[in-house]
């Protein structure tokens, strides 16, 4: 049984569906959320579902504090899914290739420090893009820019508002993000 948990800064979309869409699966259980920011929706979704979650702060996450409690809880694989600070070498280097996370456009493209959610959509209309998607990597040091597991394409209309984009974008999410999990993780 491997044991994944998912880190999450915000609404908690993902990390809902992604739970609830691999909850038959006998190979993988998720015991908890975790999250970086104490008000956000993530927390009520986690409760809904059954999920326990944690808030722990930045510095927490530097000083190894949220490494100890992972090693403790028997964790084997981390899921960024709206997760924004940027991974502490402490956890990069224990779960060596065993930290993904979702980015929602075509890497390398309108990725970076700053690049996320509604952001990266409102990016994407600027520049009269005509397609965009979702980017599944693994994490490194530097945001956005570990090695490339899976993407998956949408297209982008002339009159496209970044809600437009962002609803895409979000569907093709929750189709393809648990099931490259799903694999990944087995194999891991
Ligand atoms: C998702 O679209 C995810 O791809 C994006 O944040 C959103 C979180 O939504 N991640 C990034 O932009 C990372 N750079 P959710 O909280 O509803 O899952």
């Amino acid at each position: 049984m491997k044991r994944i948990v998912i880190f999450a800064s915000g609404s908690g979309s993902n990390a809902e569906n992604i739970i609830c869409s691999l909850a038959g699966n006998k190979f993988l259980s998720f015991p908890m959320i975790i999250s970086n920011r104490r008000d956000v929706f993530v927390h009520e979704r986690a409760e809904r579902i059954g999920v326990p979650s944690f808030f722990f702060s930045k510095q927490q996450f530097e000083d190894g504090d949220v490494l100890k409690f992972l090693l403790g809880h028997g964790i084997d694989f981390i899921v960024l899914a709206g997760f924004l600070l940027r991974v502490p070498v402490n956890l990069l280097q224990t779960f060596h290739d065993r930290i993904i996370n979702i980015h929602p456009a075509l890497l390398p493209k309108f990725g970076g420090q700053g690049m996320y959610g509604d952001r990266v959509h409102e990016a994407v209309v600027a520049a009269g893009e005509r397609e965009s998607g979702i980017t599944i990597h693994y994490v490194n040091e530097n945001y956005d820019e570990g090695r490339i597991i899976f993407q998956a394409r949408c297209i982008v209309n002339p009159d496209d508002t970044p809600g437009a984009v962002a609803a895409r974008v979000h569907e093709l999410e929750y189709r393809y993000f648990p099931k490259v999990i799903e694999q990944l993780a087995i194999l891991s």
